[in-house]
């Protein structure tokens, strides 16, 4: 088992290590990590469950490593890439949907001249055609074919010249427009790159698939808030008769990331608003109010609790921060309160920006909380 996870976590030798890292997103669990947690505190045919499963490494690793995985992910974007990974469609299928979404994307000619400067800065025509033709006919939410491409287009929806479609841009996270703007005159970078991009998306198709589709356990990652899909899974497993005996998540962290405002363009490309606005959905955005954190984190524990084995091990990464750890390990030992607890911190190895503009805090860091029975 050791050589299995060896492989998948240092090389891209197998199709489970091609796929493993699939998907940049913020905050996410470093790959070795979410293998070891499963490997250490779950066996084979066990339940594993993670209801704030962001881009699915949790999920994943069970999978791979036989485990029957559930995990639920509210944002399109880390579900879309956590799903696929479970299950990418085959992979001619995909190339062929490249080719139809290329063929249509003459339809969109006059469309890209009414778009923001935003756009045309960022996407060279043929590329910001494509895109809308993607944005518009790819069914990512019903098809499974459609679900692979779109999230093979999110991945390399931006990133460093010559590695995604677009002008300069960070990979995990998009920049606001006016802020990009700015930032490409600055830097001469006033032209995005030419790209042919159904060669450019079939090059990345071909790579992915080189080894072929990762092998896994029965496992899924639902698309949806986890206080609602808990309610609806809760009385199932109770009925079949399920117990979970890992629960291993990292939830969002209290008025730190904003999943949404991060993600801005590739929700963009999901259908999302051409010029983003800040989100209403009190779990979609920033936690700004401790209340509403509070309420999160005691809804989806409360049902987690219903679903976990007697002697299950409770595994949470949360930030290490007064509010959010203190919230975190108080809710946990209120819904399970027959394990014994013990808590790792993980301090960041790196300095971080703050610490390097002078601040000299030693709060930010992660924590880990594990729970055993
Ligand atoms: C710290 S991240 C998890 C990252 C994950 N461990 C990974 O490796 O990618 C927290 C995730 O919880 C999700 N989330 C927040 N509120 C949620 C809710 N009510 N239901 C489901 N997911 C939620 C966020 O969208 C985010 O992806």
């Amino acid at each position: 088992m050791k050589t299995k996870i060896e492989d998948i976590i240092k090389g891209f030798k197998t199709p489970e290590s091609r796929w493993a890292r699939f998907g940049p997103y913020y905050a996410m669990f470093p790959l070795d990590f979410a293998f070891e947690v499963v490997e250490k505190y779950s066996r084979q045919g066990d339940f594993i469950i993670d209801p704030f499963a962001g881009r699915g490494s949790s999920i994943y690793a069970g999978s791979v490593l036989g485990r029957h995985s559930l995990g639920i992910e509210i944002n399109p974007v880390g579900w879309l890439y956590g799903s696929v990974k479970l299950k990418p469609a085959d992979e001619n299928k995909v190339i062929d949907r490249v080719l139809e979404v290329y063929s249509r994307r003459n339809y969109y000619n006059r469309k890209i001249d009414k778009m923001p400067l935003f756009y045309r800065m960022c996407y060279c025509d043929e590329v910001l055609k494509f895109l809308l033709s993607a944005r518009h006919h790819l069914n990512w939410q019903t098809s499974n074919v459609d679900a692979t491409l779109m999230s093979i287009l999110l991945v390399y929806l931006h990133g460093k010249l010559g590695e995604g479609l677009s002008n300069q841009m960070r990979m995990s996270k998009a920049m606001g427009m006016k802020y990009s703007v700015e930032w490409w005159k600055k830097e001469k970078l006033i032209s995005p790159p030419e790209i042919n991009p159904a060669e450019f998306i079939i090059k990345k198709i071909s790579w992915r698939y080189k080894k072929g589709k990762p092998e896994g356990c029965d496992s899924s990652i639902i698309f949806g808030d986890s206080t609602v899909e808990l309610e609806k899974i809760v009385p199932k497993a109770q009925k079949s008769g399920i117990r979970f005996s890992l629960l291993f998540t990292s939830p969002p962290y209290c008025s730190v990331t904003d999943y949404y405002a991060d993600q801005w363009l590739r929700l963009w490309l999901l259908g999302g608003l051409e010029i983003p606005k800040s989100r209403q959905h009190k779990h979609k955005g920033r936690f700004v109010s401790k209340d509403d954190y509070k309420g999160l984190l005691d809804a989806v524990f409360c049902n987690c609790a219903n679903l976990m084995a007697k002697n299950s091990t409770i595994y949470v990464r949360t930030d290490r921060r007064d509010f959010t750890f203190n919230s975190t390990l108080e809710i946990l030992k209120k819904y399970f309160p027959k394990h014994k607890t013990k808590v790792v911190e993980r301090l960041f190895s790196k300095r971080t920006q703050t610490e390097l503009h002078g601040n000299k805090s030693s709060e930010t860091g992660e924590i880990d909380i594990i729970m055993i029975r």
